[in-house]
């Protein structure tokens, strides 16, 4: 394992903010990470778990020890008939897991195709898109305890899994390091296996009839979910972002009635508990700011909720924008934005 002081994180987030860490250590296995804590000093540091720094934003450089989280591996370690358990180990990329289980015909995470970063941290914000969320399929986690080093298990009830929010950024917000992810998918190669096919959500069907899929085959959803993606989300290689900048706004039902008198057009998501999700897409594009250059950032042109970095923006002039967004959604619907990036 080697300690690196000092370490520039401009290529390790991608906003690609020129930020650096005091120290830095890449970890592949449990008892690397065991080892560190060993080392008093180091243990004494305040510590950060990265994994592929696509939902991070860095204001300032990072005092304290950063460990990246490159843990490998997949396997199956049970299944039924119908049914597989499938488990990661955090350092895994997303969308090469997804691809994994593309490939063995087990379905479940298909929607969630093309999402940046690594498996660990999709249980962070219960990572969600086009109608599935990894709380749908989730098995267990395992995650150590930054502090003892003790390995602990969480089901799905220990996790409080909501929209873009789970346990690990709020009571054990920086307590735990998540080593691996379970997930229960369906085997469809079985043909006793029961699966409906999500394509509900937004542009689905009509981009696979675009696609002239006539049966729905998990790799033609995966296929579709990327068109859709790759045509409205800007990729972080060419132009620094983190995905939406904000979550959806979730609003009282009488707030929502009054807003829709006013504008009728307004996209919105009745919940199951009467509340109703508004885009903030939506919102920020009627501010004025979709498509606007402010300096080195802007709010990008084919999807206002993404906050960019034309080239050498800092931290700060990110932040900045985005409180400047945030008071305008304030002042113009009454209705605060908050976060969903992590804010270093
Ligand atoms: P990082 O950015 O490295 O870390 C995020 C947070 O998790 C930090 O607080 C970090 O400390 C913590 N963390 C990371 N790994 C671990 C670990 N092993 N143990 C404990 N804590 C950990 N998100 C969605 O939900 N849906 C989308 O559709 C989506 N689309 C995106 C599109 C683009 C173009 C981009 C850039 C981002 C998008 N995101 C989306 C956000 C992001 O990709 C996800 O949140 C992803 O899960 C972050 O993974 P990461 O490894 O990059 O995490
Ligand atoms: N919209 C606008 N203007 C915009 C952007 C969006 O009017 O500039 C409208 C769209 O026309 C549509 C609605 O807002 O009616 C929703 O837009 P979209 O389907 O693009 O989804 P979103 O709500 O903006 C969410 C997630 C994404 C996820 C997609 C697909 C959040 C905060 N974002 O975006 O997740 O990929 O749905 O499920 O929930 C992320 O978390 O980083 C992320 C990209």
């Amino acid at each position: 394992m080697e300690i690196q002081n000092n370490k520039s994180l401009k290529s390790l987030n991608t906003f690609g903010i020129d930020a650096s860490a005091k120290h830095y250590v890449e970890i592949n296995s449990i008892d690397s990470f065991k080892e560190l804590l060993a080392d008093k000093k180091l243990n004494a540091e305040p510590k950060l778990i990265l994994g592929g720094g696509s939902n991070l934003l860095f204001t300032k450089n990072f005092d304290g020890l950063v460990v990246r989280n490159c843990i490998p591996g997949i396997e199956v370690t049970s299944e039924t008939d119908t049914e597989v358990i499938v488990k990661a180990a955090a350092g895994e990329g997303w969308h090469q897991f997804v691809l994994w289980c593309i490939a063995r015909n087990y379905a479940g995470i298909e929607n969630l195709s093309l999402i940046p970063g690594c498996v660990g941290a999709a249980p962070m914000q219960n990572i969600g898109a086009y109608g599935v969320e990894i709380k749908d399929v989730f098995h267990e986690l395992e995650a150590l305890n930054i502090h003892t080093g003790e390995l602990v298990k969480f089901n799905l009830s220990d996790c409080h899994f909501g929209y873009r929010e789970s346990v690990f950024k709020h009571e054990y917000k920086k307590q735990f390091l998540i080593v691996s992810l379970s997930l229960k998918l369906t085997k469809l190669s079985s043909p006793r296996a029961i699966y409906r096919f999500k394509t509900d959500y937004g542009d689905i069907t009509h981009t696979l009839r675009e696609m002239m899929v006539n049966e729905y085959t998990i790799k033609a959803l995966s296929d579709a979910v990327i068109k859709i993606r790759s045509s409205k989300l800007p990729d972080p290689k060419v132009i620094g972002n983190a995905g939406s900048f904000f979550k959806n706004p979730v609003v009282r039902k009488d707030l929502f009635e009054s807003l829709l008198f006013k504008y009728p057009v307004m996209p919105n998501y009745p919940q199951k508990d009467g509340h109703v999700k508004i885009p903030a897409g939506w919102l920020i594009e009627q501010c004025g700011w979709k498509g606007k250059v402010v300096g080195n950032t802007g709010a990008h042109k084919t999807q206002a909720l993404v906050l960019v970095n034309y080239g050498n923006a800092t931290g700060n002039e990110i932040w900045n924008l985005a409180l400047q967004i945030q008071q305008s959604v304030k002042d113009k619907f009454g209705i605060e934005i908050l976060p969903e990036v992590n804010v270093i």
